[in-house]
């Protein structure tokens, strides 16, 4: 494992335990955030808990800004050993009734979003001849989900984008690699999960995942940990659901 990480979203959520646990393995972390207020707080637990971290804030889908955010973070903490593309957003939606405005944003941030932060980090890490890319997908982009159409198509593109990756720079030395949580326990999952109908959905969802429970960030940040690792350095073009069992592909 290298010394420093790139986080997006990782000012609250599974961004936040990645940007904890990495920092637990002795990394200094990026921790990129469209919220600066959220990026800053991101930033003081990781050095509550006696980490290294740099806020900036960007939003992944702005290229200039993404570029902006690099420059900052190697300015102060150096090369970017890892990159860990977490930041997403979703809206639910039926898709016969979607807008296309919709559409453009899932994509900007949930596709075109890992495209920005990789091609702004790749061309170091290809000098340098090493890294590890982590995209945080979904088990939605796996086995689809309803109400999640675009945001499924968004992340099955992060899944054939990170394999096709893969194979382009493992002579660089540089793994890619995916992780898919299931229904995790953040503010994403809780903000479209609202009310009476939500609480049933999740409750429904609870019962149906083998090990009956959501996950917590921490499940997953176990997950991209071990693929940062030097454990994994003969692991690449995989995908690892991390979702109690909920979703079992071969
Ligand atoms: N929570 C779940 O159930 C679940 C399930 C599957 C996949 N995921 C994926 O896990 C990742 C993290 O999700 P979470 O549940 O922690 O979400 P969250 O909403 O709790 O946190 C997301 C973080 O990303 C930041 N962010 C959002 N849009 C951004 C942008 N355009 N640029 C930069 N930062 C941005 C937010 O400010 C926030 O700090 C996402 O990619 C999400 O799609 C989550």
């Amino acid at each position: 494992m290298g010394s420093v990480a790139l986080v997006t979203g990782a000012g609250r959520g599974i961004g936040r335990a990645i940007a904890l646990r990495l920092a637990r393995d002795g990394l200094a972390i990026g921790i990129v955030d469209v919220d600066p207020d959220t990026a800053e707080a991101g930033a003081a637990e990781v050095r509550a808990a006696g980490g290294r971290a740099l806020p900036a804030t960007a939003d992944v889908a702005d290229r200039d800004a993404v570029s902006r955010a690099v420059a900052a973070v190697e300015a102060a903490l150096g090369p970017i050993d890892v990159l860990v593309n977490n930041a997403g957003w979703e809206r639910l939606h039926f898709f016969v009734e979607s807008d296309p405005a919709l559409w453009d944003r899932l994509i900007a941030v949930n596709l075109k979003g890992v495209l920005n932060t990789t091609h702004t980090v790749l061309q170091a890490m290809v000098t340098r001849s090493g890294g590890r890319i982590v995209s945080i997908a979904s088990d939605a982009g796996r086995v689809g989900s309803s109400g999640e159409s675009v945001y499924s198509a968004c992340k099955a593109g992060v899944i054939g984008f990170s394999k096709a990756l893969a194979r382009e720079v493992a002579r660089h030395a540089i793994t890619v690699n995916v992780v898919c949580p299931g229904p995790t326990d953040t503010r994403l999952l809780s903000d479209v999960m609202t009310g009476d109908r939500g609480a049933k959905v999740l409750e429904s969802m609870r019962r149906g995942i083998p090990l009956r429970r959501l996950g917590q960030p921490e499940d997953v940040a176990g997950a991209v940990a071990y693929l940062a690792s030097d454990e994994a350095a003969y692991v690449t073009g995989q995908v690892l659901s991390v979702s109690g069992g909920l979703t079992m592909v071969g």
